[in-house]
């Protein structure tokens, strides 16, 4: 932990440093910050193993810093280690290949910089990955400014323009806030002394408000309305456009009380990255008002609370992995992958918020049993033996029984142990068919298939996405839930 940083600041700088894993699909990523002026201390970091190299203070004169150096202010990358000299060797003391790197400055001084590593299925850097590292450093450097970290002092009104702005309000980890808070404000738009409701979220360079429901807004009290938020988040020193900038998503549908005579703002979440505020516009005396902010500040305090678990499990998941990487060491880049398919599957298929997640960390989670299994050894078989394929069939439950002990909220367990049953019941351990085998574990299946069809093993070459799905698409059906198959094509084809 950084001197001076408490836990949430640190919880929100590691929630960016995740953005590194989602956003550039790095396997690895660590955050190194200054924070007077000396060398740089390691903050946080993703991914890296016990045994792996990775320094926890830098100075000058190594050579990562070097390299950050000399890139300037520019995101900077190289896919091949063993070309960059002592850099390379540093970089190989814990098997990384490939490195991208963001710089974080502040008046031309390097302050801090991300250290990403390996992309997953072996992907190399290059330029179309700039935008998102440039994204990730906007918003570390709208954290550093809004604690005042590391000399950057706060800038509530010309905020450096996030590249990805969209990206930041709909980062998945703010989103279930903004949804959870939706759904339980938009029944109180219309009750008795509340005229209207407008939710806001945005971050320093873009504001969007949702009407939920009651009396629709004219022009100028949506105005108002905008005004009174800037006003708001302004007090609250939170980075935000001006009331100008302010778009309206939706407009209220009528009904409620129609007058709007006063408006009532609070602050819910401060963000980075995105900020929430609520308005209630009520007519003068009503006292309602109140208790619906009480409410919706209540519901954000309990969404975060259960982002920050859910963070937390997806922690536990990396670090219940660790162990099963010596006897196979592609566990961990093919469980981001296979994890990282299944919830975009999910999202296609429009889980709920709770299935998503589910199936994300069940699908991170799916190949854990190899760590208890003696599986190097028949990773290395070009043709195993009815003995080796058993006991290599063993990981799926060997792999339920591990997470069963920790009652994660649905079935995570089943979800893990039937991963390698087929849609037409030769599957296994349980041969189960059809729609009864637990649908997150079809949804792994699937991606993990994928996964296994278009990453290089032991003993063929990768094959190419048109092939890989040709072959799936024949196997829908029989091998596969037919009606994922078109929904993961349209994904992956796109
Ligand atoms: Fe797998
Ligand atoms: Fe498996």
């Amino acid at each position: 932990l950084i001197a001076g940083w408490n836990s949430g600041q640190t919880l929100r700088a590691k929630e960016i440093l995740y953005r590194c894993m989602e956003d550039l699909e790095a396997t690895k990523a660590a955050l190194y910050l200054r924070p007077g002026g000396g060398s740089f201390e390691l903050v946080t970091s993703y991914g890296f193993g016990r045994g792996e190299e990775l320094a926890a203070t830098i100075t000058d004169d190594h050579p990562l810093v070097t390299w950050v150096r000399g890139r300037g202010a520019s995101v900077g990358w190289l896919n091949d280690a063993e070309e960059a000299g002592g850099l390379g060797r540093y970089l190989a003391g814990s098997g990384s290949q490939r490195l991208l790197t963001i710089p974080l400055t502040a008046d031309g001084l390097l302050v801090g910089f991300i250290d990403a590593r390996d992309k997953a299925r072996k992907i190399a850097y290059g330029s179309p990955d700039v935008a998102a590292a440039e994204a990730i450093g906007h918003a570390l450097e709208e954290l550093l400014r809004a604690e005042g970290m590391c000399g950057l002092e706060p800038r509530p009104s010309r905020g450096v323009r996030p590249t990805r702005a969209e990206g930041l309000v709909d980062h998945p980890l703010d989103r279930s806030v903004v949804e959870s808070l939706m759904a339980t404000l938009a029944p109180l738009a219309g009750v008795p002394g509340i005229a209207a409701l407008a939710l806001a979220v945005g971050d320093a360079a873009t504001a969007r408000t949702v009407l939920l429901g009651g009396a629709a807004l004219d022009r100028k009290q949506r105005d108002a309305v905008a005004r009174h938020q800037v006003d708001q988040l302004a007090a609250a020193r939170v980075p935000r456009p001006s009331a100008k900038q302010w778009t309206w998503a939706e407009r209220g549908g009528g009904g409620g009380e129609v007058r709007c005579e006063t408006i009532h703002t609070m602050v819910l979440h401060e963000g980075p990255p995105a900020w929430v505020v609520a308005s209630v516009l009520a007519p003068a005396g009503s006292t309602a008002w109140s208790a619906v902010l009480t409410a919706a500040a209540q519901q954000v305090r309990a969404a975060r609370a259960l982002r920050d678990y859910r963070l937390a499990a997806r922690n536990l998941a990396r670090i219940l992995l660790e162990p099963g990487e010596t006897s196979y060491p592609h566990l961990r880049q093919h469980s981001q992958a296979v994890s990282e398919l299944s919830q975009r599957l999910a999202a296609a298929l429009a889980l709920s918020a709770e299935d998503e997640e589910l199936v994300t960390l069940a699908a991170y989670l799916h190949d854990v049993g190899m760590r208890e299994l003696e599986y190097s050894r028949i990773y290395r078989m070009t043709a195993p033996g009815d003995r080796e394929r058993r006991l290599y069939q063993r990981h799926s439950t060997v792999g339920a029984r591990i997470v069963e002990s920790a009652a994660y909220p649905g079935d995570l367990a089943g979800a893990i142990r039937h991963h390698h049953e087929r849609w037409d019941g030769t599957g296994y351990p349980a041969r189960l068919a059809g729609r009864s085998i637990p649908r997150a574990s079809r949804i792994i299946h699937l991606t993990e298939v994928y996964d296994t069809l278009t990453s290089r093993s032991s003993y063929r070459p990768p094959m190419s996405r048109e092939t890989a799905l040709a072959a799936i698409r024949a196997e829908a059906g029989a091998q596969f839930d037919p009606e994922l198959v078109p929904v993961f094509e349209k994904l992956v084809g796109a």
